[in-house]
């Protein structure tokens, strides 16, 4: 399964208990974009995580929603129909979806040609989010310099997508035409996740797959200061709102 799903089988309940609620308000925003009509939609959410874009698709009348993630930990129970797979070999038949919705799932890849083609090959439309390049916020290198204190190193893998710069709207959009998807558009919007306190913010932070195993290995007092220091650094910080490259396509 390689790095990027142990991690993320590793910090599954860290980001329950922060990272999912950021993503849920992602994950709304981005629905708001299908290009296909979703009521009754047959719908795959593509590195599904936890759930909640296929959550978003669901309440816009979704018919079913199939969720696949290489982190079995990170997959939702029931409602959702949930399988362990990889996003560049599918386990399902050509055309089995309407729509595929892949949620801050193909910035792990440094080439998202791929699964994008995989996604084609099983649904007849697209709809992806992605960090814009250029967003920042300084929550995360002032909880990255408390947990280096700690004796954290960032893993390689998530070292690697960070060298390789999330991609823009216009990479985005190139990828999905190389890939053999037409009327494709994207775009950036801004999402205010509603994570506003320092404790929301800390929890963003330390249950990110990259982190939490690390902070989950702690012990336990040492895990409490760890805490208490981020929290302490990012008081006052802004709140986190999100620049979202949007994509959408059809086959
Ligand atoms: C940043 S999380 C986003 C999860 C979810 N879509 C959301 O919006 O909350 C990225 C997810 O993509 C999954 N993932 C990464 N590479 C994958 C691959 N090759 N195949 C399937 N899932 C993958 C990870 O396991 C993780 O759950």
């Amino acid at each position: 399964m390689g790095e990027i799903g142990t991690s993320y089988d590793a910090a599954a309940a860290a980001w329950r208990a922060g990272p999912e609620r950021m993503y849920a308000r992602m994950a709304e925003a981005m629905a708001e974009h299908a290009p296909v009509d979703v009521a009754a939609a047959r719908v795959l959410d593509a590195g599904a995580g936890t759930g909640v874009a296929g959550d978003a698709m669901r309440r816009r009348g979704a018919g079913s929603v199939v969720a696949v993630d290489l982190a079995s930990a990170m997959l939702p129970r029931a409602p959702a129909l949930s399988t362990v797979g990889d996003l560049t070999r599918l386990p399902f038949r050509d055309g089995a979806f309407d729509l595929a919705v892949a949620a801050f799932s193909l910035n792990h890849f440094t080439d998202p040609v791929p699964p994008m083609i995989e996604l084609r090959r099983v649904a007849g439309a697209l709809v992806a989010s992605s960090y814009a390049p250029e967003w920042a916020h300084p929550a995360k290198d002032a909880v990255d310099e408390v947990l280096a204190r700690h004796g954290f190193e960032t893993p390689e893998w998530y070292a690697v997508a960070r060298a390789d710069a999330n991609p823009g709207p216009g990479d985005l959009a190139g990828c999905a035409e190389r890939a053999g998807f037409t009327e494709v558009w994207s775009d950036v919007v801004d999402v205010d996740t509603g994570m506003r306190s320092a404790v929301d913010l800390v929890a963003w932070r330390l249950g990110m797959a990259h982190t939490a195993p690390f902070v989950a290995a702690l012990a336990p007092d040492e895990r409490l200061r760890v805490r208490d220091e981020a929290e302490a650094v990012v008081d006052g910080m802004p709140p986190l709102v999100v620049a979202m490259v949007v994509l959408t396509a059809l086959r």
